[in-house]
């Protein structure tokens, strides 16, 4: 029996569709305390630097409301150290962000960038958050994370979605192998081990599967199947996925 997987609903997109009208409604702290009673481990958000979903108020509120752990997704700038070290969140997940971008393609480029992001990490860690690293699941970026002191690497699960969305089997296939050995390998380097990026409930079960995997941060999808049968129903329609895949 290998230890239970954590579930981080990420409800970005409840304040996307908030944002579309400029409104208070839908509330993603609302959507937040829902996911809670709907037995979500964590919820997640993500501040981007230019503010299309998630709000700086947003940030507070959870702070503020939430009872589970807060893992804020953003960008490694000086702007979002200093939100990060006035709110202090249980983790920081550090992720890669291009404004042209529709989501989050790519995982972060620790190796490029150590010496900085060493010294980024250094204070928020120092904070009591724990720092998780947003990256593709390739050596270079593992044994980075590993040397800059990062507790948590997040493995960009994007790719192998992708590839099972188009129908594409043998890239899904050499995905998932690639996802499998670096969650070992990162496991090996000391490094708690947590994916996400594109997951439904077609794509969760091999992922849930990996005993190295300590959670999974899932979002677009689950806002999504919400429209048709509420937060609550496809937040526990997920948990018992992941539970079966799991074993
Ligand atoms: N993990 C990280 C680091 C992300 O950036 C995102 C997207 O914001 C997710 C998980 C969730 O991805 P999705 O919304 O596709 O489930």
């Amino acid at each position: 029996m290998t230890d239970r997987l954590r579930l981080g609903v990420n409800i970005d997109h409840v304040a996307t569709v908030r944002n579309a009208r400029g409104g208070d409604v839908p509330c993603p702290l609302r959507a937040a305390r829902l996911a809670e009673a709907a037995g979500a481990d964590g919820i997640t958000a993500h501040l981007r630097e230019d503010r299309r979903h998630i709000s700086d108020a947003d940030i507070e509120g959870l702070m503020r409301q939430l009872s589970v752990p807060l893992n804020l997704e953003m960008a490694a700038t000086d702007e979002m150290q200093a939100i990060a070290l006035r709110h202090r969140p249980h983790a920081v997940c550090l992720v890669p962000e291009r404004r042209e971008e529709r989501t989050t393609e790519g995982g972060l480029e620790v190796a490029r960038e150590e010496n900085r992001l060493a010294h980024f990490i250094a204070p928020l860690a120092a904070a009591g958050c724990r720092v998780s690293i947003f990256i593709a699941a390739d050596p270079a970026q593992i044994e980075a994370a590993a040397r800059i002191g990062a507790a948590v690497v997040e493995l960009h699960t994007g790719a192998y979605c992708d590839a099972h969305d188009a129908g594409r089997w043998e890239d899904r296939d050499a995905e998932l192998a690639r996802l499998t050995g670096m969650a070992a390998f990162a496991r090996e380097k000391g490094l708690e081990v947590h994916a996400g990026h594109g997951l439904t409930y077609e794509t969760v079960p091999p992922v849930a599967a990996l005993p190295q995997v300590r959670e999974l941060n899932i979002g677009h999808f689950l806002i999504g199947e919400a429209i048709f049968r509420g937060l609550e129903a496809s937040i526990l329609e997920m948990r018992r996925i992941m539970d079966a895949a799991r074993g």
